[in-house]
């Protein structure tokens, strides 16, 4: 790519192809970003700079350049086990709360909403089969959804590079459930199998589930919406949380309408468990 410095007008333009597709909004601060993530779509499309780019797509309307553009802009910082503290109330607290429960009914449907490469699914899959061997015989499935088309093949191949891997993973968890190939672990189809991956924006609602989860993860996604935004996302994933499911957020995260949830403290962390909508 050559020094050009992107003018100012293409990158008020960019920022609002993005917004209008992903809902992301980005803070102006952070424009220089565009130079280093936009760097190998240019190279795909034989392109030197953004202003070029952004000429191509003033010139005619190209939705699956404009949607790459928006995938390209995402931030898809993920780790397993990331934050700690949620998956150990899970394992120490909740779920053994939950499962007893759910013994009728033998089924337990979690989600990773906007999952990135999937650690987050694959660590929930790991954590119940590792603390939970009752749980083999049950219906289990960890649903992971995410805007970007590129993220979710990752998470599909379950392929993670050796630093991908140090970031988050106890040694034990890398032996019993990674296979080892040159400088790649695959995860094993025994986790693989419980996990479900698939494109989906959360920010078009009402989204494609129909049967409630027991527990949804909606981590570290909505910092990037507008507080409207959130409001909307928050009060889908209060449909799609079962009366008795859990909900986790980012640590930094609170629900934009408090009137749908109860925030619980525990395990130094917080959760929020529904309230009913006709208590609202
Ligand atoms: C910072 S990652 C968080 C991943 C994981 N939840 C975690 O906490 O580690 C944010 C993810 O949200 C996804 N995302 C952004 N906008 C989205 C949208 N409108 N719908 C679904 N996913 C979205 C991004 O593609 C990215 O993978």
């Amino acid at each position: 790519m050559t020094m050009q410095t992107t003018r100012q007008p293409d990158l008020i333009y960019l920022r609002e192809i993005v917004q209008s597709l992903s809902h992301n909004v980005l803070d102006p601060t952070r424009d220089y970003l565009f130079e280093s993530r936009l760097a190998r779509l240019l190279r795909n499309y034989e392109m030197s700079h953004i202003g070029e780019l952004v000429e191509r797509m003033r010139s005619r309307h190209d939705a699956d350049l404009e949607r790459a553009v928006a995938e390209a802009m995402t931030i898809n910082e993920t780790s397993f086990f990331r934050d700690g503290r949620p998956f150990e109330l899970l394992r120490l607290e909740l779920l053994p709360r939950l499962l007893e429960k759910r013994q009728q009914a033998r089924r337990l449907r979690i989600w990773s909403a906007a999952c990135s490469t999937g650690q987050e699914a694959y660590s929930l899959a790991m954590l119940l089969r590792e603390s939970f061997p009752q749980l083999a015989s049950w219906e289990i499935r960890v649903e992971g959804t995410d805007f970007s088309a590129e993220v979710v093949s990752r998470a599909k191949a379950g392929r993670y590079h050796r630093i991908e891997i140090n970031r988050g993973l106890p040694a034990r968890n890398i032996v019993r459930y990674f296979e080892h190939v040159g400088e790649e672990w695959i995860i094993k189809p025994e986790i693989r199998q419980m996990c479900n991956f698939r494109q989906a924006d959360l920010c078009r609602t009402p989204l494609p589930f129909f049967e409630q989860f027991d527990i949804i993860f909606l981590r570290n996604v909505m910092l990037y919406f507008s507080h409207e935004m959130r409001r909307k996302v928050l009060a889908e994933a209060h449909r799609l949380l079962a009366a008795d499911g859990i909900l986790f957020l980012g640590s930094s995260e609170q629900p934009a309408d408090m009137s749908l949830w109860n925030p619980i403290l525990a395990g130094g962390t917080c959760y929020f468990t529904p309230r009913s909508r006709t208590a609202s």
